[in-house]
Order: structure tokens, then sequence, then C-alpha cells
């Protein structure tokens, strides 16, 4: 079994998945640090001197070499399943998306201070995660095969999910 978890920037996929995939015994994998790995770049490197047009042809990249795995859980980026592409890719390859839903109010508290996420360095940054947030929402809800109301704590959420997972494989 292979699940992507999705969602919106800081929405915990990947401390979530981490945790997840340590209570399941399954291999953990961040996408982003993926292709960092696979490039020696950054995904801020790779925005400002690429572009978002190469990371994006990176991610799919990414999404169809990460589906051949079993027993993985996969941290996507927060733009990965806007692509149709590569939401048909993870299903195609077997995989269940599950979208981490944490309301805006909360992400725009825990991004405020980010400095690593390229679409987010800009002045009026509630603004534009609220607008990001806005255009992207029903997009996470239709590629998703299971909704989690993520707001509680990435350790909590976790065993939630492994517990739920345990009964269902
Ligand atoms: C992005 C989210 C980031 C990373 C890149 C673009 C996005 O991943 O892939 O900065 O478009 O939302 P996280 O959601 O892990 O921060």
């Amino acid at each position: 079994m292979k699940i992507v978890l999705c969602g919106f920037m800081g929405c915990g996929k990947s401390s979530i998945g981490r945790r997840l995939a340590g209570l399941l015994n399954w291999e953990f994998i961040d996408m982003d640090a993926f292709i960092e790995q696979q490039e020696g770049m950054t995904v801020s490197e790779i925005f400002a001197q690429k572009g978002e047009g190469e990371f994006r042809k990176m991610e799919t990249e990414a999404v169809k070499a990460l589906m051949i795995k079993e027993n993985v859980i996969v941290a996507s980026g927060g733009g990965t399943v806007m692509n149709p592409v590569n939401v048909e890719e993870i299903h195609k390859g077997g995989g269940v998306i599950y979208f981490l839903d944490v309301p805006l109010a909360a992400l725009q508290e825990r991004l405020k201070n980010d400095k690593r996420r390229p679409l987010l360095q800009k002045p009026n940054r509630r603004e534009v995660i609220a607008e990001l947030f806005g255009k992207r929402y029903d997009k996470y809800l239709n590629a998703a095969d299971v909704k989690v109301d993520a707001g509680a704590p990435a350790v909590w959420l976790a065993k939630l999910l492994a517990q739920k997972i345990k009964e269902e494989i």
C-alpha cells in the first residue's frame, strides 16, 4: 500500500507523514527532499535558477519514480496535486491520496515566519496564503480519496491515522 499526503504548505504532510511511517514501519519519503537530492539544489534554488515551471516538471518525474514503491508514505509538495497528471499518476500507481485539511487561519499562523518556501517570500504573506488557499482548496478536495481534519498536533494525528490504516490492511 502507498499513501500520498497532500494539502497546503504547513498542513503537516512531512511531520505527520514521518511519524505515521514510523508507527506503521513503512518507508517515509518527502517529495521536496527527494527532488532536492536528485537535483543537488534546494527547492528555493530550483525556483530561483530554473523557474517554477521546471520545478513542476521535476515534481511529475518524482511522482512517477516514487509510485513504484510499496509500504510507503509520501509527503507531496503543496502544489503537487494541482496538476491532474500527478493525481492520475498517483492513482495509476495504486496510491491513495489523503488530504490534510487545516483551517486557513492556522496555516497563516504556522507559516508566518517561514524562510524556506519560495512562494511565500513576499511582504503581504497573509494575503498571499489566503489567495492561494482559496484557489487550491477544491483541487485538494477533488484529488483526495480521504479527507482528514488535521488541525490537531502531528503526534495525535499520526497515531489516529496509523490505527485506521492498520484496521484497513
Ligand atoms: C509548494 C509547496 C512546497 C514546495 C514548493 C511549492 C506549493 O512544499 O513543493 O515550495 O506550491 O505549495 P510544502 O507543501 O512541503 O511546503
